[in-house]
């Protein structure tokens, strides 16, 4: 399978490239930046796995993209301390749309993973970019928040001295990809009551882990290492997925109206026609959420989806504002 990641010479983009050239699946490995890619690719094409890998400039972004199954985007700016996520959307905003294009142009079959922040409004410009086009997929674009899930299966594990690589189904993380949008879901509610007056301090730390890492790289970018992790381990899901396996339950920021199961969560939740929910993927395509999870929350969960909701409402309409050219 061909994939493409649009950024690649970045702090994600160049760690990404290499578990991506590890990846068996992948036969062509398309390194797309405005710098560097040749150098990133010629480097990695050294790895003796069987994967083709190149680099291309934008001069060469249709050769790029056509043909690519999957195309990741990590491209754009990073925070630095003091900065929102939304205080992206003035340079990443464009970066996106532009991007989207060129793929809505040369790869519309592909399914697109957009990394790039605030991924609340990306998602949104992406949807709208290519319904203007005639070209959208709706189960195609897909925002990762794989990150989101990492950190809450490191946490909680460590609260509860349980082994971390076994809590993908202890936890998961439902919403959006900023602040209190980003709501841990624990499968067993008793766990809440184990973390007792820690339960409050494990939200936020998930809520704000990028904080964390932006706070310790003073001033050098945000999370990078562990984002690559989170956006393999996703992009690894949907080529499975393409390659005939049966795979579901990996959250993902999706537009509900587009895939099956989305209207009634939309009903569900009032507002919002975006939201992360663990997905069932075919063809690498999500073709439905899995709404089960909303209807299993505790109090407190509940109280997290609402807000949730209060603060996504302004930035999908944001982003989808940006993508129609009104402010
Ligand atoms: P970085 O600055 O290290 O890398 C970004 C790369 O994008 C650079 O190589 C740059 O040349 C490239 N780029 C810029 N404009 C481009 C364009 N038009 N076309 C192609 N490439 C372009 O930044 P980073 O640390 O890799 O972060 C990238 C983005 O990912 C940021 O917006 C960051 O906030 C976001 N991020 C998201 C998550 C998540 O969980 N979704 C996690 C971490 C970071
Ligand atoms: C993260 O969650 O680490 C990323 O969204 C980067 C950031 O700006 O925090």
């Amino acid at each position: 399978m061909k994939v493409a990641i649009v950024g690649a010479s970045g702090g994600i983009g160049q760690p990404l490239s290499l578990l991506m050239k590890l990846n068996p699946l992948v036969t062509d490995l398309a390194l797309y930046d405005i710098r560097l890619a040749a150098g990133v690719a010629k480097d990695l094409s050294h790895i003796s796995t069987n994967s083709a890998c190149h680099g291309y400039t934008p001069q060469t972004i249709q050769e790029a993209l056509q043909g690519a199954q999957v195309v990741i985007v990590p491209a754009g700016v990073p925070r630095k301390p003091g900065m929102t996520r939304d205080d992206l959307f003035k340079i990443n905003a464009g970066i996106v749309k532009g991007i989207v294009s060129s793929i809505g142009q040369y790869a519309p079959q592909a399914r697109i993973l957009i990394i790039s922040n605030p991924v609340n409004s990306t998602v949104p410009i992406a949807v709208e970019t290519l319904k203007s086009m005639g070209k959208l997929q709706p189960g195609n674009v897909m925002g990762v928040t794989t990150l989101d899930c990492l950190r809450a299966e490191t946490f909680l594990a460590e609260y509860l001295h349980k082994d971390k690589t076994a809590m993908s189904d202890e936890v998961t993380v439902i919403g959006g990809h900023s602040g209190s949008t980003i709501v841990p879901v624990v499968s067993n509610k008793r766990s809440i009551d184990k973390l007792g007056s820690q339960y409050g301090e494990f939200v936020h730390r998930v809520q704000f882990g990028g904080d964390e890492v932006v706070k310790a790289k003073d001033g050098a970018g945000s999370a990078t290492l562990s984002m690559a992790f989170a956006g393999y381990r996703f992009a690894d899901a949907v080529l499975r997925s393409l390659a005939g396996e049966k795979v579901s339950g990996f959250p993902t920021f999706v537009y509900l109206p587009g895939v099956a199961g989305g209207r009634e969560v939309q009903r569900a939740l009032g507002k919002v026609d975006y939201f992360a929910l663990p997905v069932v993927l075919q063809k690498g395509t999500v073709v439905g959420v899995d709404a089960s999870i909303l209807s299993n929350l505790s109090k407190e969960e509940k109280g997290l989806v609402e807000e949730a909701v209060r603060q996504l409402v302004g930035n999908i309409d944001k982003g989808k504002r940006f993508a129609l050219g009104s402010k």
